[in-house]
């Protein structure tokens, strides 16, 4: 599903160059579940935009499905964007004026439902996080646990095959991180394939599969 090959991306900041990849070759196969680890700054979040086709490399290739990313136009590479991955942030970012159930159904609107199969796969969804009393709440009024589901529920809007998540349990306590985490894990045993970005060694062993990230160099863990 993923395959990178010898991926390298530096940033230009005050005009001095930060090498932020240094050659990641990784391969996902669909239905894997891997966790990638690594200290702050080893790259792990420039690493997800570049699989979650937000940015582009600036060297080497990434396959998505066997497709070149960085071949496509922007219109392409977002239509694949939207139809394939289902991302998870650390800080949420959900709407804060919209309500749970709104903002779980905001993806769909690229996809042509009408407001009638958008409102019932949002129940649906809601559901399936144990939200559905929460659907008229907004962010401000939900818990962080409760907005990283939110969140979940969003991401698998379009029913994605591939899920990203960079930290989603940054900001959560204990108990709402292993809530989350048992999500990641059920949504693998779905046929999902995830791969889950985290500086935490315990959250990692969650995965199938531990990988380790420094200074943008990717090691067996
Ligand atoms: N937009 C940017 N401009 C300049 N440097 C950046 C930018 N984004 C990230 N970096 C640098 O690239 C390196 C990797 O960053 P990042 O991928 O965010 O690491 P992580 O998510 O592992 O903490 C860091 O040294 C960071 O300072
Ligand atoms: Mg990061």
């Amino acid at each position: 599903m993923i395959e990178t090959v010898d991926l390298k991306k530096t940033y230009i900041a005050r005009n001095k160059e930060v090498y932020a990849l240094n050659g990641i070759n990784l391969q996902v196969d669909k239905g894997d579940f891997v966790s990638i680890m690594g200290p702050s700054g080893s790259g792990k979040s420039t690493l997800l935009s570049i699989l979650g086709c937000l940015d582009n490399a600036c060297q080497g290739s990434y396959y998505l499905n066997g497709i070149d990313v960085k071949r496509l136009k922007d219109r392409k590479r977002a239509q694949l964007r939207n139809s394939v991955i289902g991302f998870v942030f650390q800080s949420f970012f959900l709407m804060p004026r919209l309500s749970a159930a709104e903002n779980i159904e905001l993806p769909m609107l690229y996809y042509g439902l009408t407001p009638k199969e958008r409102h019932k796969r949002a129940q649906w969804l809601l559901e399936c996080v144990s939200l559905s009393d929460r659907a008229n709440h907004l962010p401000s009024e939900l818990s962080g646990g409760q907005c990283q589901r939110i969140a979940i529920a969003r991401a698998l809007a379009n029913d994605p095959e591939l899920i990203l998540a960079d930290e989603p349990t940054g900001n959560l306590d204990q108990e709402a991180s292993s809530v989350v985490l048992d999500m990641f894990s059920v949504l693998n045993e779905q046929g999902k394939t995830v791969v889950l970005i985290t500086h935490d060694g315990t959250i990692a062993k969650k995965a199938k599969r531990s990988l380790v990230i420094r200074n943008g160099i990717i090691n067996n863990a």
